[in-house]
């Protein structure tokens, strides 16, 4: 089947970058560094943070805020392929860390945030991409608006760190069920002084988001990070507002990963059988088992990874937030949607 003419031009530049530097003969750069764990820190029941070091001692770059890595890791193989924002220093100013600090909630049936909440320890070695950035801040905006609900905190922490080191106005709203539950309540509160505004639902019930975007100044820009229930949301008030699309901008963790998961299988053209367990994406999969495959995002943003469907004995459930209207029968972004069924036939 077909791959639609802008995501096919996007896979025939990935696959071109690769052939010519192969021609070429020059070294594709690596994507992954070799990283060891420096130390761990328990910041609520739930969350831990992680300072990742370059293996060789090097201090790693410094990276803008909104930007994340790809952690590889899980013994050999390197069986999990996880996200995880880099928060940077918890202090405003021009501190430089020459380490990544990461914080990894542990989910229910999420079996990466398990295995790293139970075997990253000090030492522990793993591979890192180098930072990417797919939530870039505006250098200049008039007013930004910074909302963080849960483990979203973490980009939007390095976010509000780079507004008040820059002296920008913004105001912060973080969401949690209780603080108690919430990482880096304290910093926040030390370093954004009264534009924190911190929101627990078990006390306080959920935040209107409508009132919040409301009580804006004009041309304020939203960053939002959290659940997709709660990004929604902030979407339909602001479209209710007569907000541009464009002011609202967001980073969704998560959505390749729910608890009802089921495992099933994934048949190529070649007849090869792959299994996709339930805390694993079709992507990570194939890749596990040799498959050739194109992503960059891997969270259902960029489109690269789209592969046509040939059959499915379930339905399709799309995770990402791409693919619309007839393109969603017959073809799906890999790294992160799933099927309810036990085989899907991929033309791959
Ligand atoms: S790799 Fe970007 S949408 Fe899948």
């Amino acid at each position: 089947m077909p791959v639609p003419p802008r995501l096919g031009s996007i896979r025939i530049k990935a696959a071109r970058f690769g052939s010519e530097a192969r021609r070429k003969g020059e070294p594709m750069q690596d994507k992954y560094l070799d990283a060891v764990v420096l130390t761990r820190r328990t910041l609520t029941e739930r969350i831990t943070e992680f300072l990742i070091g370059a293996a060789d001692g090097q201090a790693l770059s410094l990276a803008e805020a909104g930007s994340h890595i790809e952690l590889r890791f899980g013994g050999a193989g390197d069986r999990f392929l996880r996200h995880y924002s880099l928060i940077g220093p918890l202090t405003a100013g021009t501190v430089r860390e020459p380490f990544w600090r990461i914080a990894v909630r542990r989910e229910d049936r999420a079996r990466g945030s398990h295995f790293i909440h139970r075997h990253l320890l000090p030492g522990t070695r793993l591979r890192v991409s180098r930072p990417i950035n797919a939530f870039r801040l505006a250098r200049r905006q008039p007013h930004t608006l910074l909302v963080a609900g849960g483990i979203g905190i973490t980009p939007i922490l390095a976010m509000a760190r780079s507004l008040v080191t820059r002296q920008q106005a913004f105001s912060l709203l973080y969401v949690g069920v209780e603080k108690a539950q919430m990482a880096y309540v304290e910093e926040l509160a030390t370093m954004c002084g009264p534009s924190l505004t911190v929101a627990e639902t078990s006390r306080q019930g959920v935040p209107d988001l409508k009132a919040v975007l409301a009580a804006q100044p004009a041309d304020t820009t939203a960053y939002v990070c959290g659940p997709s229930g709660m990004i929604e949301d902030l979407i339909k008030a602001g479209a209710a507002l007569n907000w541009v699309p464009e002011r609202i901008r967001f980073e969704i963790f998560n959505t390749a990963h729910r608890p009802e998961d089921q495992p099933f299988e994934v048949r190529l053209k070649d007849g090869r059988i792959v299994r996709v367990g339930a805390g694993t994406t079709i992507l990570d999969a194939l890749e596990g088992a040799g498959v050739d495959t194109y992503a960059d995002c891997r969270r259902g943003e960029c489109g690269l990874c789209t592969t046509a469907v040939l059959s499915c004995d379930g339905a399709l459930d799309h995770r990402d937030r791409i693919c619309s209207g007839e393109d969603r029968a017959h073809q799906m972004t890999i790294c992160c949607s799933r099927i309810t069924g036990h085989l899907l036939n991929l033309d791959l």
